[in-house]
């Protein structure tokens, strides 16, 4: 990702409708796996960006965030100065956290990057991290006819659906205890972008163009909508379609 796409992304995660709506949904997903209030997780949050989920993470546990890119971590740390951010790949997890282990490992929009060279390889060496009785938490963009330019300038290479995050996750080992999509708001709004765009017609050419703020009262309309479609997940126990997929995996104590 260029340097561009990082420090747009780092203005707008504290108040996009996206992000605000996402991380109370990481939120909810966390207090069910929770194990007391008392309890200290160890929590690594794999691709962490410039951070903007290092403040909800924190509420569970002390937070280590894994980087590749040099520029992301250094706004990251300007913005979380006390958190403790490694630079490093994802591909190598092993050998980056050889000997350590997490109670919860997450995955915010990595595993779709186009700097994973295998996602489910990445996951095994996740599940490897993670604590016997421990979870990873993983967000990924969903359905491959969504493709568009905000995914080539994010560096976007996969997109999923609930069946295939279902099997990565299970091929490395985790047992899925909740998965749903989410951000069914957008998805008629982008299905309708990438086929414009397939036709060559409202080309994005820097992630502000997609990724930028709307206007305070839509913003604020956006996360009203958000919070509808949380409520709705919470009483239904998912959502059947959306933008996004969300989803918890557990590793069993006993293999
Ligand atoms: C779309 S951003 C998501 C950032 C953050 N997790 C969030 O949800 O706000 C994807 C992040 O994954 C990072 N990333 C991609 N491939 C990686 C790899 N192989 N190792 C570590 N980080 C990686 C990128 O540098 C970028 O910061």
């Amino acid at each position: 990702m260029d340097n561009q796409a990082y420090d747009d992304l780092a203005r707008v995660e504290d108040t996009h409708w996206y992000h605000t709506g996402r991380r109370k949904l990481v939120e909810y997903y966390m207090d069910s796996i929770r194990r007391g209030p008392c309890h200290q997780a160890g929590i690594l949050d794999v691709g962490c960006g410039t951070g903007g989920m290092l403040e909800t993470l924190r509420k569970y546990g002390a937070v280590t965030g894994l980087e590749i890119s040099a520029h992301a971590a250094g706004i990251c740390l300007r913005k979380h100065p006390s958190a403790r951010i490694r630079i490093g790949s994802a591909n190598d997890l092993d050998k980056t956290f050889a000997g350590e282990q997490f109670d919860i490992v997450t995955f915010f929009n990595v595993l779709y990057h186009e700097w994973i060279l295998d996602d489910t390889r990445v996951l095994k060496e996740a599940f490897s991290l993670v604590r016997p009785g421990g979870f990873v938490v993983i967000n990924e963009p969903a359905y491959k006819f969504l493709y568009r330019d905000n995914d080539r300038i994010c560096m976007g290479k996969r997109r999923y659906t609930v069946p295939e995050i279902r099997d990565i996750m299970k091929a490395a080992g985790f047992n899925v205890a909740r998965i749903t999509y989410f951000n069914s708001i957008s998805f008629l709004p982008l299905l309708l972008s990438s086929m414009l765009q397939r036709a060559g017609l409202f080309r994005s050419k820097k992630a502000s163009d997609e990724l930028g703020a709307p206007p305070p009262v839509v913003n604020g309309l956006l996360k009203f909508a958000m919070s509808c479609e949380l409520a709705a997940i919470k009483i239904f126990g998912g959502f059947p379609f959306g933008v996004s997929i969300l989803a918890v995996g557990r590793k069993d104590i006993r293999p």
